[in-house]
Formats: structure tokens, sequence, C-alpha cells
């Protein structure tokens, strides 16, 4: 059984101040057993990740960087490297988040450098993935999920690619005014892991975590996670308080005990 994500990107809010009181925040909000069932992580921005890191140090909340250059030091005015990231107390790092694409100019072959760079180095990479509300129109949605899993993943072992979380996030879904349509999700879920599967076999495909990200709120997020192939959630305003995130947790910590139930069930049946 996979076990689930939850997880939030704070994008550019919360310094380190704030961060240090969200996390106090949160760890008092957190029921115990919530955070031992389930992967917690938030991405904080740079210049918080160090305090961040302090402040959940006693708790199971994971930090993680918003981006990363494949590069380990050099010439790179503005970036941050892996072992920066590791040495501020990371475990995770996000990639190609629509916001990096469409408003930095990144791309999924510079994205292949850093899902590549993030786990030599020991960062499970979180990796973004989404169809504009074009492709999605012109029916071309899993064409381009499948391009930019191939690109971003081109050259790993099979071995390797389940310790990569997929985050599936349709970008006319993100900072919008409501979640995709659960029924749409669960079609876009499964072809991911129909080309995980054919490109990197079942073992692979059946382990690997396939989150889903896009206006997710505590009140829109059960139907999502009850779908067999969502392993997890991604979120952006709704958890940018901790209040926001605790409830975020809960629904996911819910989802996997019902998660395991059924497997037990169909196990024993
Ligand atoms: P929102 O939840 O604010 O739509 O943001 C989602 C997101 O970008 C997660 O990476």
């Amino acid at each position: 059984m996979r076990r689930l994500v939850a997880g939030t990107g704070w994008k550019m809010n919360n310094g380190i101040a704030d961060s240090i009181r969200y996390a106090e925040e949160l760890k008092a909000r957190m029921r115990p057993i919530d955070a031992s069932a389930i992967d917690v992580c938030v991405l904080p921005p740079f210049t918080s990740l160090s305090a961040a890191a302090q402040a959940f140090a006693d708790s199971p909340v994971a930090v993680g960087g918003q981006n990363m250059h494949w590069e380990d030091d050099g010439s790179w005015t503005g970036e941050i490297s892996a072992p920066m990231l590791l040495e501020a107390g990371c475990r995770y790092v996000e990639l190609a988040h629509s916001e990096r694409l469409l408003r930095f100019g990144e791309t999924y072959a510079q994205v292949r450098r850093k899902v590549d760079k993030a786990m030599s180095a020991g960062l499970t990479p979180i990796l973004c993935l989404g169809e504009t509300a074009r492709e999605k129109a012109e029916g071309r949605a899993d064409q381009v999920l499948a391009e930019q899993t191939l690109t971003s993943l081109g050259g790993q072992p099979d071995d390797r690619v389940p310790g990569i979380i997929l985050a599936y996030e349709p970008r006319w879904a993100i900072g919008a005014a409501e979640a995709a349509p659960p029924g749409y999700v669960e079609e876009r879920h499964r072809a991911l892991r129909a080309i995980l599967r054919e490109h990197h076999g079942r073992e692979a495909a059946e382990r690997t975590r396939i989150i889903y990200g896009g206006s997710v709120t505590p009140e829109n997020g059960r139907p999502i996670l009850d779908i067999e192939d969502v392993d997890g959630l991604f979120v952006g305003r709704a958890a940018w308080k901790p209040e926001g995130f605790a409830r975020i947790i809960e629904l996911v910590a819910d989802a996997a005990r019902r998660k395991a139930l059924d497997v037990a069930r169909t196990d024993g049946g």
C-alpha cells in the first residue's frame, strides 16, 4: 500500500517569524496519530527553510524547497543547490511548479536535470505535471502528461521512480475558484499510472505516489482522496494558515485509514 502525502507549498508567503509561528501552531493542532500514518511536508520560501526545519524538528513534519538548480555550486546568480537545501534541513524539493514554468520560463528539459540531481543527492522530488486549459479543451491532457513525465523521468532506472512523488496539478485549477472535478482527476491519475506502467514497469507504477493539487480545500478534499489512484493532496492557499493545513492533514489521515481498511478487506476476502 502507498503511504499517503499531505503537502503544502507556501509559495512567496511566511518569512522567518511567520514560519516559526506557523510551525508552533500546527504542532499544537496536529493529532499524533495523523502524522504517523502519512507523510507530511511544508515547502517554505528559501529564507525560511532553516528556521522552519528547526521549528518542525521535534515533529513528523518534513520541510522542502520550492525549486533548486541542477548543479551543486558555481556562477548561477539567484539559484539554490541540492546540498544547500540539505544543509538547511530539507527532505523534499518541489520541481516544475506551473508558476516556475509559466512565469520564469523553466522547461521540462531543465526539470529532468533537477530530478536527477535531487535523486542522487537524497532529496525526494515532488514533480509537478499538468495540462493548460487549452490543452484540456483540445483533448490533449493525457498526451501532455505523458510528454512531461517522459521528459522529466527519462533515464531514471525503474527502481528509482517510486522515490519520486508525482503531483498532478492541472494548470487551469491552480489558484482557481474550484478544484478539478473528482471524475476528471480520476481519469488523469489513472492515465499517469498507466504511463508509469508502460515505461517503468508494473512494480514502479504501483509503488509511486501520485498526489493531486489545484484549489484543494478541507471541504472538497475528501472525494478526491477517495479515488484509488490519488495518494495525497498538495495544497496552496487553503493551507497557508496552520488551522487550514491541520484540517487537510486530518482529511488525508482519515483517507489513509479508509484505504488501509479497503486493502485489508480485499486481502481477507
Ligand atoms: P492552490 O491550492 O492555491 O490552488 O495552489 C495549488 C498549488 O499550486 C500547489 O502546488
